[in-house]
């Protein structure tokens, strides 16, 4: 008997990556981004709708939304929301149809060491990242399609913080942990997490230069591919993690991977 695969038959050829990436198709279907006028909800809603779904997409600034729809196009809308409040986030979701897909990347949050002298520094990460996603989550879940999926946002600082980043490493922990949870009591709805290391995109744009240029030393030197990732392959992760129907309950390290050196 035979075992693995013979690559040289066409029973076992798979397609070019390109090729499998352009048959993804979303058409008739919604994704709601809360966070999605920058950075990688952005990126995830331009694959999304470059495959032919609908997008509704969330976040606190109406310039910023505005200029995320001139990006997106006539497959957008866009609505204001405010994860840190409670009333807004459910008045965001009253206003949405059934929900295939939801996505909630927003987040604010101040990263404090431990020993910093304000709990409120200290619960930031929790309240602006974790709580946050709890909030959408709720006002969601009424709306999801039973054969929908919800990915939550993480970060790689979950399994590998850095130094001074305790609280920040414990709030995505408490997500991934929220996911796997969720991922029971939503069933069928599937429940997964991404938890992406450094990406070079629009949140590190924002920040200064040296601070920046620390960051992706830090992951070029840390990981496996030696360099930050992108937001387009986040987007990509995040969406297998949306369609894949056989995955849920999982956190997705999307982060060039890691060794001891
Ligand atoms: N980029 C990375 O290297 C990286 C790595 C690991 C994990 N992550 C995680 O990924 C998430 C998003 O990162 P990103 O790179 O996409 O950042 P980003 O470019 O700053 O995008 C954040 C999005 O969320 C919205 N937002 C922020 N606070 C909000 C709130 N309270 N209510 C509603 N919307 C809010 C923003 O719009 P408004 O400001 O207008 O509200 C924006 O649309 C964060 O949780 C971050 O921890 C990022």
């Amino acid at each position: 008997m035979k075992f693995g695969n013979d690559r040289n038959s066409s029973r076992f050829r798979l397609p070019p990556s390109t090729a499998y990436r352009q048959a993804m198709r979303y058409d008739d279907k919604t994704l709601v981004v809360v966070g999605g006028s920058s950075g990688l909800g952005l990126a995830t809603a331009r694959a999304f709708t470059a495959g032919g779904g609908r997008v509704v997409i969330g976040g606190r600034s109406v310039e910023r939304l505005e200029q995320a729809r001139e990006v997106l196009g006539d497959a957008a809308r866009t609505a204001v929301i405010d994860t840190g409040d409670t009333a807004s986030v459910t008045r965001f979701f009253e206003a949405i149809e059934p929900i295939d897909y939801l996505f909630t990347p927003a987040a604010s949050y101040t990263i404090a060491p431990f020993d910093h002298p304000d709990e409120a520094a200290l619960a930031s990460p929790f309240d602006g990242k974790f709580w946050g996603q709890v909030r959408c989550v709720r006002a969601a879940a009424p709306k999801l399609a039973r054969d929908g999926a919800v990915v939550l946002m993480s970060g790689a600082a979950s399994a590998r913080p850095p130094k001074g980043a305790a609280l920040y490493a414990a709030a995505n922990g408490a997500v991934e942990a929220f996911g796997r949870g969720l991922a029971v009591d939503l069933a069928p709805v599937r429940v997964n997490v991404i938890a992406p290391g450094t990406i070079d995109g629009d949140l590190w744009r924002r920040r200064p230069a040296q601070v920046r240029a620390a960051a992706f030393a830090g992951q070029a030197a840390g990981s496996l591919v030696g360099r930050p990732g992108s937001e387009d392959e986040i987007a990509q992760a995040v969406l297998f993690l949306l369609t894949n129907g056989f995955t849920t309950g999982a956190t997705l390290f999307a982060d060039g991977g890691y060794s001891l050196r």
